[in-house]
């Protein structure tokens, strides 16, 4: 299969799962495999967007590549293996997914708010772990594909904004290593993306540095995933920076307001 596609963004995989796959990072993503020739299934609450962008997305000539609508709230943690078992059915196999689904609910200086902070960790960290251990399953048996979570360069520091949204992206980024470990002698990837920020819904309003569009996260992110790269900044200027703020001393960072 795969090696009668393309080599545009995304065509080494012929199924797909993109998990939050209605707006933003996601929703280009999804339009990226598809336009390249993958099966994709796409996953998120709101049916209406899926149906959308199933209705408008651009597909290759000769029939390959189809996107289909699931929706779910990852949330339903009960639900998943069923759904995550019909879908390999209807795509007819799983070569890569990629956990995307997040939310950044804005808390204020002062503000410890539970109800937001547990969704930020049921969402960012908990859904992945029962989406990508699924596919771990099924990867490690049939010995081969890609695991992509959309992590972030908010995972790399604990940082005063956000403290749970902070805390759920180190999760997830230490979890998706400890995947790598166990699947990398089963021939399955895991690839780690930590974008810096992207003007999607999700940080609408607010006044960020280096912001990148939607298209340049999601070309940026797929080209990890098909390079099978363990990790990677997106854009890739977020790697030093990183590396400097990673290093600066507890003592002075809780100063600043980085
Ligand atoms: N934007 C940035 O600056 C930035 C930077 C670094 C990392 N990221 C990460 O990139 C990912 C995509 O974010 P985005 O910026 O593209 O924001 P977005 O447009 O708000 O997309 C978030 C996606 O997650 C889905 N989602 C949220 N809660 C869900 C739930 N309970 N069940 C199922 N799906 C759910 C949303 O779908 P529904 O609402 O339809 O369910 C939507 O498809 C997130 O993980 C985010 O943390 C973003």
């Amino acid at each position: 299969m795969s090696a009668s596609l393309s080599t545009t963004p995304g065509a080494p995989f012929g199924t797909a799962i993109v998990v939050g796959a209605s707006s933003g990072i996601g929703e280009s993503m999804v339009r990226k495999l598809a336009a390249g020739g993958t099966r994709v299934a796409a996953i998120a609450r709101r049916k209406s967007e899926l149906d959308r962008i199933e209705s408008s997305v651009q597909l290759p000539a000769g029939g390959a590549g189809k996107v289909i609508g699931y929706a779910h709230d990852v949330r339903d943690y009960d639900a998943t293996p069923a759904l995550f078992d019909r879908i390999v059915q209807d795509l007819g196999g799983c070569d890569l997914i990629v956990y995307n689904a997040g939310v950044m609910p804005r808390i204020e200086e002062s503000e410890y708010d539970f109800t937001k902070d547990r969704e930020m960790i049921e969402v960012n960290l908990l859904a992945a772990m029962c989406w990508l251990n699924l596919a771990s399953a099924h990867m490690e048996a049939q010995r081969k594909g890609t695991i992509c979570g959309i992590s972030s360069v908010a995972g790399d520091r604990g940082r005063r904004g956000n403290p749970a949204y902070h805390t759920s992206k180190a999760g997830l980024t230490t979890y998706l290593e400890a995947l790598r470990n166990r699947l990398s002698r089963y021939g399955v990837s895991v690839v780690t993306v930590k974008p810096g920020p992207v003007d999607t819904p999700m940080t609408k309003g607010l006044k960020l540095p280096l912001m990148i569009g939607v298209d340049q996260a999601a070309d940026g992110a797929l080209a990890l995933m098909r390079s099978g790269a363990a990790e990677g900044y997106v854009p890739a200027v977020w790697g030093p920076i990183m590396w400097v703020i990673r290093n600066v001393p507890s003592v002075l960072f809780r100063r600043t307001n980085i």
